[in-house]
């Protein structure tokens, strides 16, 4: 039996979470603790600490075997350093690991991994990843980046920077992700889907129309993708005309990953499973377009399967990870 503790740094909110984990089931979530994000990364990092004391207490039980921090990037992996990640402006060269490390000694390995190698990490071991030995993982929220699996091991990269696919140039013009017009970011995430339902709105209310997530001008500023996924499962059509420019860049990015990696499968989360039904049919069109047949063939599609709770999984699988890096692998697996 294994005590981990995952530690969710997101630009919004951040998270605690304990999971027990026994053999090679997916752990039992034992006690979670939310804040919001403050701006200060010393106070909020203390804040993760005492919220972490405060779990451990309540199950009377001390210190974690692992702990797992998960994050957007970039951040340096090695250094347990964030470096700016554009969700925690001013978050520079923040050491997210240090702190965890004087509050419970060397002994315990203490990890930080980007927020989309976790989840990856979450849905190959306990998700729809589970049996692969090569899958990406989307997360398709308020960013787009993707987590490797390749030949059984997580591949990060040479500095932590593989599967920043947010970046990638879909367009010429388009919705801005990643400071970039047109990226993939710019369209597949949660800006990006307000970006485009905007655009389209704006061109309806010139014409004397408004489609049903905004009625006037004012309230341009206030369209997000939850909006347009409700108007859109309502029937409202340029709602549903936002979703198809969407799916069909998914498609697209998706073929990239295919053919480059020749996965056997694309787990996706956050929009993709809210919006799964309305978002699948264009990207597939536009996927089974895009990649080669054989490597398609043998790839699936899927939304996450941990779902909301993917984010408190990530951080867990990031402690078993370290675990299993200092142990070696097979442990935890019997
Ligand atoms: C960041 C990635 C991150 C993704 C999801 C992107 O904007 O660059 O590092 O994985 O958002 O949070
Ligand atoms: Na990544």
């Amino acid at each position: 039996m294994t005590l981990l503790a995952g530690i969710d740094i997101g630009g919004t909110k951040c998270a605690v979470s304990l999971g027990v984990h026994q053999g090679g089931e997916r752990p039992d979530l034992i006690g979670k603790l939310q804040c919001p994000t403050p701006g200060k990364p010393e106070e909020t990092i203390a804040q993760l600490i005492a919220m972490l004391d405060r779990l451990l207490e309540t199950h009377g039980t001390c210190p974690p075997d692992a702990v797992g921090i998960s994050c957007g990037g970039p951040l340096d992996s090695a250094r347990g350093l964030l470096l700016s990640p554009p969700n925690l402006p001013g978050w520079d060269r923040v050491d997210a690991v240090r702190p965890f490390r004087e509050r419970f000694g060397d002994a315990i390995p203490v990890a930080l991994q980007n927020d989309a190698n976790a989840c990856a990490l979450a849905e190959w071991k306990w998700g729809a990843g589970r049996g692969c030995s090569h899958m990406a993982f989307l997360t398709f929220g308020t960013g787009m980046g993707a987590g490797l699996i390749l030949g059984g091991r997580l591949h990060a990269g040479a500095n932590d920077m593989a599967g920043e696919i947010g970046h990638m140039r879909m367009e010429a013009y388009g919705p801005v992700g990643y400071g970039k017009a047109g990226s993939f970011e710019g369209f597949c995430s949660g800006g990006g889907i307000a970006q485009l339902a905007a655009t389209l709105a704006l061109e309806k209310l010139q014409r004397g129309e408004a489609p049903a997530y905004c009625l006037s001008r004012d309230g341009l500023d206030s369209i997000s993708a939850r909006t347009v996924g409700e108007a859109a499962y309502a029937g409202d059509e340029t709602a549903l005309k936002a979703l198809r420019l969407v799916a069909e860049q998914l498609g697209r990015g998706l073929a990239v990953l295919v053919d480059l990696l020749n996965p056997e499968a694309i787990v996706i989360g956050s929009i993709y499973g809210r919006l799964h039904s309305l978002l699948e049919p264009v990207m597939l069109e536009s996927l089974r377009r895009e990649a080669l047949p054989v490597s398609l063939g043998v790839c699936r599609v899927l939304p996450s399967e941990l779902q909301e709770q993917i984010g408190d999984y990530a951080g867990l699988s990031v402690a078993l990870h370290a675990l299993e890096e200092r142990r070696g692998p097979g442990f935890g697996s019997v």
